[in-house]
């Protein structure tokens, strides 16, 4: 998601500075931009060339404005960038995450700017999606609020605010369906094909539960799901059985070749 975020806010004429710590993950990540800059231009877009050109590939955190983080949803992982951030940049930058699922306002504690600190969740494939999920930290400032909503509205986006709760509004909503469909399959309902030709054709869902959570990532729906549990105290957020199987046997979707389809 961080190759489409960097994408979206290059077509908007921003300069975006690219960094992962995973060795080959920028590259891959450019490739992929190229890709749909391609589909785009095909339609009007813009020069994919002059995109890149504002796309620069970085070995580490640099100073800037903002900082959109993306990374893997592992609270440790996350924190550890946001104190990293709150060192090197400039006190009056912004720092935001795309994160589906960690509290807002633990990033936020960790560094001096809790007002300036907030979620900027992108939905999948971000170049093609609308919405941009604002979530407001517990000592998030409206100006804060402001600022990123209208820069969502500039980056051709719609921004929805919403208040840091697990799973926010939009994996609150989703998990619970993507689990259920997990369930009728484990349970020999019906097959995979069948759960999700009833919600393509019978809800007009672009795709179904299941190949959606293989889009998403099947580690990346149990650990969602993980943060409802423990942060709900509900049982029924818990991760159906199967999906951990998956998880456990590297079927992982999209990502790995295999989920609950195999691609
Ligand atoms: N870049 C640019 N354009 C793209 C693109 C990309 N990455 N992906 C697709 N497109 C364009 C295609 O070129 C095509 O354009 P035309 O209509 O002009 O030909 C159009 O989008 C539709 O694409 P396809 O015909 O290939 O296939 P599709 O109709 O199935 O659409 C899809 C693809 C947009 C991904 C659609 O299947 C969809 O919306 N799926 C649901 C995605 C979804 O629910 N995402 C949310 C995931 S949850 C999340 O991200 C956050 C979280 O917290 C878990």
């Amino acid at each position: 998601m961080g190759g489409g975020i960097a994408q979206v806010l290059a077509v908007s004429g921003r300069r975006v500075s690219l960094h992962d710590a995973a060795p080959g993950a920028v590259e891959h990540g450019l490739e992929t931009m190229r890709g749909s800059l391609a589909k785009l231009a095909a339609k009007g877009g813009p020069d994919p060339d002059e995109v890149l050109a504002r796309v620069e590939p970085v070995d580490g955190l640099v100073a800037a404005d903002l900082l959109i983080e993306a990374v893997v949803e592992d609270r440790a992982v996350k924190e550890d960038i946001f104190r990293r951030a709150d060192a090197l940049l400039p006190a009056e930058a912004i720092l935001a995450s795309n994160t589906s699922s960690i509290p807002i306002t633990s990033l936020a504690a960790v560094t001096s700017r809790p007002d300036r600190v907030i979620g900027m969740h992108f939905f999948n494939p971000v170049p093609v999606l609308k919405l941009v999920e604002v979530i407001r930290g517990l000592d998030t400032s409206d100006e804060t609020a402001r600022t990123i909503a209208a820069l969502a509205e500039d980056l051709g986006k719609t921004p929805a605010e919403v208040r840091d709760l697990p799973g926010f509004v939009s994996n609150r909503i989703l998990m619970p369906f993507i689990n259920e469909a997990a369930y009728a399959l484990l349970e020999g309902v019906a097959e995979a094909e069948a759960i999700d030709t009833i919600a393509r054709l019978g809800f007009a869902h672009p795709l179904g539960p299941l190949a959606l959570a293989d889009l998403i990532g099947l580690d990346t729906c149990v650990a969602i799901m993980e943060v409802l549990h423990h942060g709900l105290g509900d049982p029924k957020y818990a991760p159906c059985p199967l999906l951990r199987q998956y998880v456990h046997a590297g079927r992982l979707g999209r990502k790995s070749g295999r989920g609950f389809y195999t691609y």
